[in-house]
C-alpha cells in the first residue's frame, strides 16, 4: 500500500474546507481507476486538517474509500491539566494517524526529542499510527513508528525538492528496520512525484503547498497509482 498525506497546516478554514472536499469528492468519484485503488486498499490518502476540522473531513470524505483524517502533531502529555493539549486518547476516537515532530513544531514550537518519544508511545497506547517527521540523520527514529517522512526542512514550501538522489541516500543512512515505510515530503509537486515513486523505494509522499487544491492534489492521487 502506497501512502498520500496531505497536510494543510495552519492554511484551511471551515469555508476553505467545504469547498475543498466537495471538490475532490467529485473528482475522486469521477475517476473509477483511482476508487479501485483506494477501495483495494492500494493507497491509503490522509488528510491532516487543522484540528477543529477532524471530524468535517471525517463526515465529508466518508463517501470514499481509504480516504482518513488524520493529526498534524499530538500532545506529549498523557493526561491531566494541560491547557490547550489534545492527548492522543482523545485523538484516537476521532482519527487513526499523526505526524509527530514535523520541522515546523520542533522549529517552532521547540518539540524536542524527549517530547516527540513521548507522543509516539502515547500514540501507539492510543491506537493511532504516528507518522514520524525526520529532517535527517540528527533526527532520532524509535522503533515504534513504522511509517518515517524524510522532511528536509531547507526544501519544504520552497518549490525546490530534494533530488532523489539524495532523499534514496537519505533512506539508506537512516538504517530504517525492514518493515518501516519509507515516504517523502518537501516540496512534492505534480512535475517532480513520479521521479519518488518510480524509484521503488519510497512508499509514499506528504504533499504541503500542492495539498491546498483539490484538484491539484486529485491529480497527485491519480499519478501514484
Ligand atoms: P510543502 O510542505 O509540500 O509545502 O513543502 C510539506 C510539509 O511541510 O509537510
Amino acid at each position: 500500500m502506497k501512502y498520500l498525506i496531505a497536510n494543510w497546516k495552519a492554511q484551511m478554514t471551515l469555508m476553505d474546507i467545504m469547498n475543498w472536499t466537495s471538490a475532490f469528492t467529485k473528482d475522486v468519484k469521477g475517476n473509477n481507476q483511482l476508487l479501485q485503488h483506494l477501495q483495494d486498499k492500494k493507497l491509503q490518502i490522509i488528510i491532516c486538517p487543522p484540528y477543529p476540522f477532524l471530524m468535517t473531513i471525517n463526515e465529508e470524505l466518508n463517501d470514499l474509500p481509504n480516504v482518513l483524517s488524520g493529526a498534524q502533531t499530538v500532545s506529549s502529555k498523557e493526561e491531566g491539566k494541560y491547557t490547550g493539549e489534545v492527548t492522543a486518547r482523545a485523538l484516537s476516537s476521532i482519527s487513526k494517524y499523526a505526524l509527530i515532530g514535523h520541522s515546523e513544531r520542533r522549529q517552532h514550537f521547540h518539540e524536542t526529542d524527549i517530547d516527540i518519544k513521548e507522543q509516539i508511545l502515547l500514540s501507539k497506547k492510543a491506537l493511532i499510527e504516528p507518522i514520524l517527521c525526520v529532517r535527517g540523520t540528527h533526527d532520532n527514529v524509535y522503533p515504534e513508528a513504522t511509517l518515517i517522512a524524510y522532511e528536509p526542512s531547507d526544501a519544504i514550501g520552497t518549490g525546490n525538492n530534494a533530488e532523489v538522489a539524495d532523499v534514496l541516500k537519505m533512506k539508506a543512512d537512516l538504517k530504517l528496520q525492514s518493515h518501516v515505510q519509507f515516504l517523502y515530503g518537501a516540496s512534492v509537486d505534480l512535475p517532480n512525484m513520479k521521479g519518488y515513486l518510480e524509484t521503488g523505494e519510497i512508499a509514499g509522499l506528504l504533499v504541503g503547498t500542492a495539498s491546498l487544491d483539490p484538484s491539484r492534489f486529485h491529480q497527485i492521487a491519480t499519478h501514484m497509482i
